[in-house]
């Protein structure tokens, strides 16, 4: 594999478990606001985002390329709301976009259509990541108290239907 490309998706690796840490700091800091469905949901999150990293450790694998695990920041641990998490949580997802659509860049400028084929994967599934905290946000806005206890049921059901990770 071309070594800008390999270097530019170990850097991507390390920035999707670092993803997962920002995301189980978040869930730490929802267990204290007593909201178990958003709480499960950010745990879903968590291993969403260490499953990001799995399929591009596997794909390196798989193209004879080395992987390198580096280190990251500590994540935020503190936060002022749900809304104030999730406003977050967006921001970061866009620029996870961002990287993404870069590695797209240079995979298509080595002419690594492999490469391409699989980011391509991800550049689907950050239209949904951004999707999913915009319609949060927004419905986040949209209830008061009441209906927020109501949100998060739902995201509970929805979870368990789903077969996802429910912490009881
Ligand atoms: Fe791995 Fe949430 O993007």
């Amino acid at each position: 594999m071309n070594k800008k490309l390999t270097d530019a998706i170990n850097t991507q690796i390390n920035y999707e478990i670092e993803s997962a840490h920002v995301y189980l700091a978040m869930q730490s800091y929802i267990s204290t606001l007593g909201l178990d469905g958003f709480e499960n949901w950010f745990g879903i999150q968590f291993e969403e985002e260490l499953a990001h990293a799995r399929k591009f450790i596997k794909y390196m694998n798989d193209r004879g390329a080395r992987v390198e695990i580096r280190g990251f920041e500590d994540p935020r641990n503190e936060f002022s709301s749900i809304l104030e998490v999730l406003e977050v949580s967006l921001a970061h997802e866009k620029g996870v976009t961002d990287r993404i659509n870069n590695l797209m860049t240079i995979a298509h400028e080595v002419k690594d259509y492999a490469a391409v084929s699989l980011l391509q994967w991800y550049v689907d599934e950050q239209v949904e990541e951004e999707d999913n905290f915009s319609k949060l946000i927004g419905q986040v806005k949209l209830v008061k108290d009441a209906g927020l206890y109501i949100l998060d049921k739902e995201l509970l059901t929805q979870a368990k239907n789903n077969k996802n990770i429910v912490i009881e």
